[in-house]
């Protein structure tokens, strides 16, 4: 008997079975042979929410959420944020291997050349009332994108897939300060590609009347970084959207433009954004107490706290703590960072958040030095989206080139009414 294999008695039956292990998993169609009456479909598991179900094999990102590790192709996000930046991680993300000079000067010449978008796509944008959430116009404006760009849907060309990732990574932060400035009711501001990746979407988000924008470099690096830790994060919602949309082989806007409704949602991408209207809602730090009772009472959640996968502090969380001193060094201290230092020790001693691992996660502090750098609440989960293109895409061509992969096609346990006939209006009760 080979010791990597699992053997399943069933006991309705009292037959055994062997089934394969590998990389501690098993596939799922091997439970499909343990049937009782041969015309049975056959076992099947049961996850909702996928709490256990990997969907792919992947090389792309590592986490331990025991341990509070998180790995981009093996470096460890601490030595990324600290040595690294956002358009060197993404290279490393897409293509698996840092960069040398020569090839990151080529890539950020691509992206830096890629940043404007189709004159059309701003009438698009002028379109949405004033007073439309930035997430739902990024939304809809990648799914746009896809009619600029039809060569798009052809995903097996490699050259052209290439481009179209290109295009979204240079595009993103365009669409991003479009919708803030129009939110804003300001003129858009065009791409200025003398300035860095970070310093540009600073420039388009923040010009006014001076002849050339100087991005703040304290304020560029910390977003910077803060990008390099949204990047991506292995198979977490947004990404499992953007894998079962492409499965279908649609272009990768749209599978793109999916990826991002799934991270809108507050339980997801859409968190940072809920924390910041939490910390506004508790207003004082005598206020916390309340507010930790009605968590207890399942009237609320603690925003900003808990991860399917870390059941420890997120790593990312620990150096966004860190940026924060930074950029409060030139914004001025956020009064919100009291209250959330209060309900971050309390929660980290309390028993009802200790035996259920929640601790703070990347949106806990993001939120408040993305609202100590200015940005209105309603963009943080577009602050999100902007980095998370990448991994998104990465995951994507993962996805494609992946012979193993198919149509995404879940099954169901049907619990429903058995057949029954039809019966006429007028002799039903
Ligand atoms: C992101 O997956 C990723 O990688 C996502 C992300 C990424 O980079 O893409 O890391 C980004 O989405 C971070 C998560 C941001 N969301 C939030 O901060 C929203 C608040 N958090 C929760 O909604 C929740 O923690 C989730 C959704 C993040 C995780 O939910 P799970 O894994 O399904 O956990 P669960 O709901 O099973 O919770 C276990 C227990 C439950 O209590 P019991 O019923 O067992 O008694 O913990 C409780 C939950 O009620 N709980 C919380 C809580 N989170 C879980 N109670 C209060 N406040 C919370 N935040």
């Amino acid at each position: 008997m080979s010791e990597d294999t699992l053997t399943i008695t069933d006991n309705r039956t009292g037959r055994t079975y062997e089934i394969p292990v590998e990389n501690d998993t098993i596939k799922a169609m091997n439970l499909r042979q343990i049937k009782v009456n041969d015309d049975d479909f056959g076992m099947m598991s049961y996850d909702p929410g996928f709490t256990n179900t990997a969907s792919t094999r992947s090389t792309i990102t590592y986490i331990d959420g025991v341990k509070g590790i998180l790995r981009y192709r093996g470096y460890p996000i601490e030595q990324l944020a600290e040595h690294s930046n956002y358009l060197e991680v993404a290279y490393l993300i897409l293509f698996g291997e840092l960069p040398t000079k020569e090839q990151y000067q080529v890539w950020e010449y691509d992206i830096l050349h890629h940043t404007f978008v189709h004159e059309n796509i701003k009438q698009l944008m002028h379109a949405f009332r004033h007073d439309a959430h930035p997430m739902g116009m990024f939304i809809a404006t990648v799914a746009a994108m896809s009619t600029f760009y039809p060569e798009g849907r052809n995903i097996h060309d490699q050259d052209t897939r290439m481009k179209q990732i290109q295009r979204l990574i240079a595009k993103v932060p365009t669409v991003a300060a479009f919708s803030y400035r129009h939110s804003r009711g300001l003129p858009y501001v065009y791409p200025d590609n003398d300035l860095s990746y970070t310093g540009n979407f600073l420039n388009m988000l923040d010009k006014m009347t001076q002849v050339r924008y100087e991005p703040d470099p304290v304020l560029e690096r910390a977003l910077d970084v803060l990008f390099i830790l949204h990047a991506d994060h292995e198979q977490n919602c947004g990404t499992a959207a953007m894998r079962v949309i492409g499965s279908s082989h649609t272009d990768p806007y749209t599978a793109m433009a999916g990826a991002a409704a799934a991270l809108y949602g507050p339980l997801h991408g859409g968190a940072n954004e809920a924390v910041l209207r939490m910390l506004l809602e508790i207003g004082d730090v005598q206020h916390i107490p309340q507010f930790i009772k009605d968590v207890k009472n399942r009237e609320r959640l603690l925003m900003g706290f808990g991860h399917r996968v870390y059941k420890n502090y997120d790593p990312r969380a620990r150096i966004i703590k860190r940026i924060a001193d930074e950029v409060f060094e030139v914004t001025g201290k956020n009064p919100l960072l009291a209250i959330a230092l209060e309900l971050e020790r309390i929660a980290l001693e309390d028993e009802f958040f200790v035996e259920r691992n929640l601790y703070p996660n990347v949106d806990f502090y993001s939120g408040i030095i993305y609202q100590a750098m200015r940005f209105p609440i309603a963009m943080f989960p577009v602050l999100f989206a902007i980095p998370r293109t990448v991994g998104w895409l990465s995951q994507w061509v993962e996805m494609l080139n992946d012979p193993e992969q198919r149509i995404a096609r879940p099954r169901q346990m049907y619990l429903g009414e058995e057949k029954r006939d039809f019966v006429p209006l007028a002799e039903r009760g």
